[in-house]
């Protein structure tokens, strides 16, 4: 089967399965590295006034859930994902509600929860209009979003030593380009018109920088076990191991500017409109 048989629903179940193969790397890898961006997020919703019920759409191994507890103590804290093994992360940090949904659907009442949290999530949905459709559905009126995307992105050099040799070695990918829609989102324009189109009201978005220097351990064992996996398992094993042997070789003369990552990202935060008609 090639990409063009695949419906954006098969795309969104292979994202999740993909999520669950390299939940472990994703935790201990890469979390550290966005984390402080969700929580910069969390500390500027009204968390400290919410004593009722909290989503954290799309929680992943619940990074953020722990901060969000912080912030807001007696609220329900519920975190939904569509995969099984990050939400068996979440699990080990939170003792809250977890469920399995996709965030385009959620299974949730309306009108139920004072804040919604969608940290790095919108850009992986063939629908993110639809999500942010959802999320002003299960808030409150006046209750509050806080949303995290991604903007322009430059990957450590080091990644491209990888993509040259695993390209030169044969590795095949499929490619996911329903559930890679970064381009939905990846400005302040649009993510004022996607939140807008949604029904909220009161607005506002910036953008921070985010800067890191893989250590080039951490940087082989995350591309072994998450971006690079799908093509090494592509190979056979002989050819992967020689594969890596070359990668090897090459990264072993490379200083510590190869390693350095540099991304910005789009942060949101928004109200539902206290009557229907208050978003016109
Ligand atoms: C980059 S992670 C972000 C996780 C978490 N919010 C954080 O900040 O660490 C993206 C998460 O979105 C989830 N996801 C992607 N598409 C989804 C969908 N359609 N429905 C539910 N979850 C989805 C993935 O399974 C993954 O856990």
């Amino acid at each position: 089967m090639n990409q063009a048989d695949l419906t954006a629903n098969q795309q969104t179940a292979m994202l999740a399965d993909r999520y669950t193969q390299r939940a472990g790397a994703y935790e201990a890898l890469w979390s550290p590295i966005i984390r402080p961006v969700g929580e910069r997020l969390i500390s500027r919703l009204p968390l400290s006034s919410t004593t009722r019920s909290v989503v954290d759409i799309g929680t992943g191994a619940g990074a953020l859930l722990p901060t969000i507890k912080r912030a807001a103590p007696s609220a329900v804290i519920v975190g939904v994902d569509r995969s099984p093994g990050m939400l068996r992360l979440a699990k080990d940090k939170h003792s809250g509600p977890l469920a399995l949904m996709d965030v385009q659907n959620l299974a949730l009442p309306a009108n139920r929860f004072q804040v919604a949290v969608v940290a790095f999530v919108l850009f992986h949905l063939p629908y993110p209009d639809q999500c942010l459709a959802e999320v002003n559905r299960v808030l409150q009126p006046r209750g509050a979003v806080g949303t995290v995307t991604w903007g322009s992105e430059n990957m450590a050099p080091a990644n491209a030593i990888w993509d040259d040799e695993l390209q030169g070695a044969g590795a095949q990918i499929l490619e996911l380009p329903a559930v890679d829609n970064r381009a939905c989102c990846d400005t302040a324009q649009k993510m004022t018109a996607l939140l807008g189109k949604a029904g909220f009201v009161s607005i506002k978005v910036w953008s921070e920088s985010i800067e890191h220097r893989w250590r080039p351990d951490d940087h082989f064992d995350y591309q072994v076990r998450s971006s690079s996996r799908l093509r090494l398992l592509s190979l056979s094993e002989k050819d992967r191991e020689a594969c890596l042997g070359r990668i090897r070789l090459r990264l072993s003369s490379a200083d510590g500017d190869q390693y350095v990552y540099r991304g910005e990202v789009f942060m949101a935060t928004a109200f539902k409109a206290d009557h229907p008609s208050d978003n016109h």
